[in-house]
């Protein structure tokens, strides 16, 4: 493979051959559009930190839901702003709540959307954590119990997937039995796998007003350094009985996506979470870089890497512009 005999920029002299041979394609197919919603009615406010993503009641929830269908875009996942918390999150299983109202809404409306829920307590607890406390301690087991319960109610409104985003152990078994108890076989579990305990989930607290009123997340989600134990989580939730895994956040973890792409035969799923979002708003806002490429860039490297799954706040102006 030498020159002269080979010259690589032959491929490369035209758009059309370019597109030819070209290894990876970007499409909205499998990109996830993330939604907060809120109580009240035709509330829509922007999250500071994120430009272009609003906190909103279910009515406009379903509004956006029609542009997200009319894009191509094959789903979105709910976040929920419930009225009141607690410290057991119990405002989380309420069939009135209001994730439960925006899947109905949603479902009402008929629209041709995968709605997925993610099923974790931190937006419902009042300290803040994923799960319950004894003390300062964030008990797993006792968590597990209002998790499948969370699960099941969002699958009685109508989810469609739901995603466990908590990091206790066990939590995918648990709802994958207590979903099969009440019947809802048919609703699949993306498991929020390897989520690390990042920074970049910055601007997300803002957005759905969940950040830990102490300490941090290290006791339960994973260590930035480690890849070796992504692997592990995967295999465990594997056996549990998920049928999607993540990987969460994107950027940083590529080698991740990558590893677990290669270790198992399920759909991988990959998180471009909110900072990175912010990051790239920022520096556009300014005039730093050119929004368009690099948010085409970023998202073709994180396919690149192994998600066939890419759940991203960029999903809307991405089909805007692939079309
Ligand atoms: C927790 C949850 C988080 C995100 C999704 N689910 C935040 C956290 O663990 O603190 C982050 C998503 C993002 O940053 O875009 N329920």
């Amino acid at each position: 493979m030498s020159f002269p005999m080979h010259r690589p920029r032959r491929l490369r002299v035209s758009e059309k051959i370019r597109g030819l041979v070209r290894e990876n394609r970007l499409t909205t197919a499998g990109m996830i559009y993330p939604m907060f919603v809120c109580p009240g009615a035709k509330v829509r406010n922007e999250v500071s930190s994120m430009p272009g993503v609003h906190q909103q009641s279910a009515d406009q929830i379903v509004e956006e839901c029609r542009e997200v269908e009319s894009l191509g875009i094959p789903g979105v996942i709910l976040f929920g702003l419930p009225e009141t918390k607690d410290p057991q999150g119990k405002s989380s299983l309420a069939p009135d709540g209001v994730v439960q109202r925006a899947i109905e809404g949603i479902k009402r409306a008929k629209l041709d959307l995968l709605v997925i829920t993610d099923v974790c307590l931190c937006e419902y607890t009042d300290h803040g954590h994923c799960g319950v406390l004894d003390r300062d301690q964030i008990v797993n087991d006792a968590t597990l119990e209002i998790l499948s319960e969370q699960a099941l109610s969002h699958a009685r409104a109508g989810a469609d997937l739901v995603a466990p985003s908590d990091m206790m152990d066990g939590r995918v078994g648990a709802i994958r039995a207590k979903l099969d108890k009440n019947r809802f076989e048919n609703v699949a579990i993306m498991a929020y796998s390897a989520k690390f305990c990042s920074g970049f989930y910055g601007p997300f607290r803002e957005a759905a007003q969940s950040a830990p009123q102490f300490g941090d997340r290290r006791s339960y989600q994973m260590d930035p350094a480690n890849a070796r134990e992504a692997l592990k989580e995967v295999r465990m939730d594997l056996e549990e009985g998920a049928d999607i895994v993540m990987v969460k956040p994107a950027l940083a973890y590529l080698d991740v996506i990558r590893r677990v792409r290669d270790e198992v035969n399920v759909p991988v799923a990959a998180y471009n979470v909110s900072g990175e979002y912010s990051m790239v708003k920022a520096a556009a806002s300014k005039g730093w870089i050119d929004e368009k490429r690099i948010v085409l860039e970023i998202l073709l490297g994180i396919q690149r890497a192994g998600a066939e799954i890419i759940l991203t706040y960029h999903a809307k102006d991405v089909a805007r512009w692939l079309k």
